[in-house]
């Protein structure tokens, strides 16, 4: 062959499509590739790291599935329920005629920009699934979720509709899991998967991740581990109930199927209307765990926070200062309280509402979204004015999908709630949810922000809380459709939070839910941040924020200092927080001069080095789970600034201090090394404060950076020079 007819085919190759049967998705070090085999079944060949040459999709062998070696399908993307397989299924659909199964055959698919899309049809009844992935090359993370459609006459449902099933083959596979309750989310637990299943769900609707968040990680090959080893990391952008189940078939094949919960939640899908699945993210990283934290973080900065690329406010929240106890004058005065401190925003939490039923506790009031006369007489106008006079801006916490029984909204809407029409109610926090399957609810949430913006359109900031998980699971609204109610109850709350979004693309919101009880990615896309958890123990903290940490990003994680756990110092609580989101929820007159100053000065730092705290290129260096120590690094983009952060948890008698190894600087470049945030008159007696290294050397020798004592936390700036 001449080099011209070389060169030629070299381009065919690289350039035109490749056939229609094979389908290769990518981002810049994951491939994915399917392929339809000949019974046109739409099949996974391969899912790991990118291939060099694209000519070797050629050489990918059909993998055999399922109970034998003669089974049609192979590794099907898209499998159903009823038919060839054994396992768990992605899709369930109930035809009208009483027929529990449909066959997906490929039809076309299309690539555009990052986008693609795969149509599967059922030959004998008129049902599309399309699936659709969309890549985000740069960070490493792939988007997948389906849409449903029939076009039959009479009552269709769908038992099963999860966004993706992925396939993969290794010696064997290690899934971390993140258990939850109040004041104990994100602990991390791992476990070796063997033959069989292993499901993570949830099925409390609102305060969905209330036991379990949706988030995973599958260690491939072996245990995950932060900077070694293939580990896959997903999670569900669903503000309701999900699922994730790992088996391990009988060929030693691990299979992933994520989405919406669908227990108690067959829908009827109408004729012509479209299902779209909830969205799942996962990333392949062959760099552990670390790379792919910094990947989801990256992405989240990039595409999915609301409001990413803006500031964020350090606020003092009146909530375990004050609880409901709060008048006029005492807010006013706490109003100068967040002047004197420094930070940006007053949070006027829980108990500002309700004239029947005044909100003097969690009994009473909720749903009654008008301002107590006899406690704030001036209303809300003139808190906003006075918070403006002491140079603060505004927020209010609001929780206004909930009722209490006990409240005027209850008595003239009954049909507006979620309750059992033939049994006792059961009360979570004497309250219940309203029922936003029904537009008029829809309406009347969306009012609640609404009216208190068209009042005070000077309010900055609103905490969105959500302390009830959907307890008594019955929808006046849907009637014989309860299938339906989970997943139109989140329908419904999307369609409130985009009209907020559309009027009030300014305001900040909190994603609150009694702590963590909310923290999916698509909520985010509503929310400039969440409230990881009401445990503000700072060890605790340490455990939940590294849990977080491992698709959060810093910027959205609210992080407060209060009086949980005296033993710290208020140092080592504000050396905690300063990780996140920092805000205060403490009365600061209880504090002495000493600690007060401290305050103010660790704001101004905060202030001044924002930009590298919520950078997503986070190291995590020392795990709190070792029981010692924790150490974390975040790292500008420019590799010019840095931070460590450096806690003593419960250090063991007479252990050997190790040098902590600093990782994603220059190695070529000098840095600075600083400690910074010292309490009043107090010097650094770290051994490298004020000295000058190179990137090398901080990366490879470390420096010291723990104690030997309890509780002692530092931070460290690390410049270049
Ligand atoms: C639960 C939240 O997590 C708290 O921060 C506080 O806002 C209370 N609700 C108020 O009722």
């Amino acid at each position: 062959m001449t080099k011209r007819a070389l060169l030629f085919s070299y381009f065919l190759v690289l350039f035109l499509p490749l056939s229609a049967q094979t389908i290769s998705i990518s981002t810049d070090h994951t491939q994915l590739v399917l392929q339809v085999n000949s019974q046109k079944r739409l099949c996974q060949t391969y899912l790991g790291e990118r291939l060099s040459e694209q000519t070797d999709l050629s050489q990918l062998e059909m993998p055999q599935a399922g109970l034998s070696s003669s089974c049609i399908r192979g590794l099907e993307v898209y499998p159903v329920m009823g038919t060839e397989d054994y396992y768990e299924p992605t899709f369930e659909i109930h035809h009208a005629d009483g027929n529990p199964t449909s066959v997906l055959k490929y039809v076309k698919h299309s690539q555009q920009g990052n986008e693609t899309s795969i149509v599967l049809r059922d030959e004998v009844y008129p049902v599309d699934v399309t699936l659709y992935y969309k890549v985000f090359e740069r960070e490493d993370i792939i988007q997948q979720w389906a849409e449903i459609r029939h076009e039959e006459k009479g009552k269709v449902y769908l038992g099963r509709y999860a966004s993706s099933m992925l396939y993969f083959e290794a010696p064997n596979y290690y899934l971390t899991e993140f258990a939850s309750d109040w004041a104990k989310e994100m602990q991390m637990l791992d476990q070796e998967l063997k033959f069989g299943k292993k499901v993570v769900d949830s099925r409390l609707g609102t305060r969905a991740n209330l036991m379990a968040q949706p988030f995973f990680e599958v260690g491939l090959g072996g245990p995950v581990r932060e900077n070694e080893g293939t580990v896959l990391m997903g999670t569900l952008g669903w503000t309701g109930n999900f699922r994730f189940t790992f088996e391990v078939d009988n060929q030693h094949i691990l299979r992933v199927v994520s989405g919406i919960n669908h227990d108690a939640s067959t829908y009827l899908l109408k004729k012509s209307d479209t299902f779209r699945t909830a969205d799942f993210f996962f990333t392949l990283s062959q760099n552990g765990l670390g790379e792919g934290s910094r990947r989801f973080q990256r992405w989240m900065m990039n595409h999915q926070l609301h409001k990413a690329k803006d500031d964020r406010m350090t606020l003092l929240n009146n909530w375990e200062n004050t609880y409901f106890d709060f008048n006029e004058e005492k807010l006013v005065a706490l109003f100068s309280e967040a002047k004197d401190l420094g930070v940006d925003l007053f949070l006027l939490d829980d108990g500002w509402f309700g004239n029947k039923y005044p909100r003097k506790d969690d009994h009473a009031g909720l749903g009654d979204w008008q301002v107590t006369q006899d406690k704030l007489p001036q209303g809300i106008p003139y808190l906003v004015k006075k918070a403006k006079e002491n140079g603060v801006n505004f927020g209010i916490w609001i929780e206004p999908e909930m009722v209490n029984p006990k409240s005027e909204l209850a008595e003239k809407h009954p049909d507006w709630l979620i309750q059992l029409p033939s049994r006792d109610t059961y009360y979570f926090r004497n309250q219940m949810v309203l029922d936003l399957c029904n537009p008029k609810v829809q309406d009347f949430v969306f009012s609640v922000v609404d009216d208190l913006m068209q009042e005070n359109p000077e309010i900055k900031f609103m905490k969105w809380d959500c302390n009830s998980p959907i307890t008594n699971i019955y929808s006046p609204y849907l009637k014989e459709n309860q299938g339906n109610l989970y997943v139109d109850y989140v329908r419904g709350l999307y369609k409130v939070l985009d009209r907020v979004q559309a009027k009030y693309p300014d305001l900040y919101m909190m994603m609150c839910s009694g702590g963590g009880g909310r923290s999916d990615v698509t909520g985010l896309r509503y929310f400039t941040e969440f409230w990881c958890s009401d445990n503000t123990d700072p060890i605790e903290r340490l455990f939940i924020q590294w849990g977080y940490s491992h698709f959060m990003p810093a910027k959205a994680m609210c992080a407060h200092v209060t009086e949980w756990n005296r033993r710290a110092s208020i140092k080592f609580r504000v050396d905690v927080a300063f990780q996140g989101k920092l805000g205060f929820d403490i009365g600061l007159k209880g504090l002495s001069n000493d600690d007060r100053q401290y305050c103010r000065e660790a704001i101004k730092e905060y202030k001044r080095l924002k930009e590298v705290v919520w950078s997503p290129n986070l190291y995590r260096l020392v795990s709190p789970y070792e029981g010692q120590h924790c150490v974390v690094q975040r790292v500008n983009d420019s590799k010019d600034k840095s931070i460590v952060f450096a806690y003593d948890i419960h250090p063991r008698y007479g252990e050997s201090l190790l040098n902590t190894r600093l990782q994603g600087l220059d190695a070529s470049a000098k840095y600075k090394v600083k400690e910074i945030c010292l309490m009043p008159g107090k010097q650094s007696w770290l051994p490298c404060n004020n000295k000058v290294y190179t990137g090398d050397y901080l990366m490879k020798v470390g420096i010291k950076v723990t104690s030997t004592n309890d509780l002692v936390s530092h931070i460290i700036e690390v410049m270049k020079e």
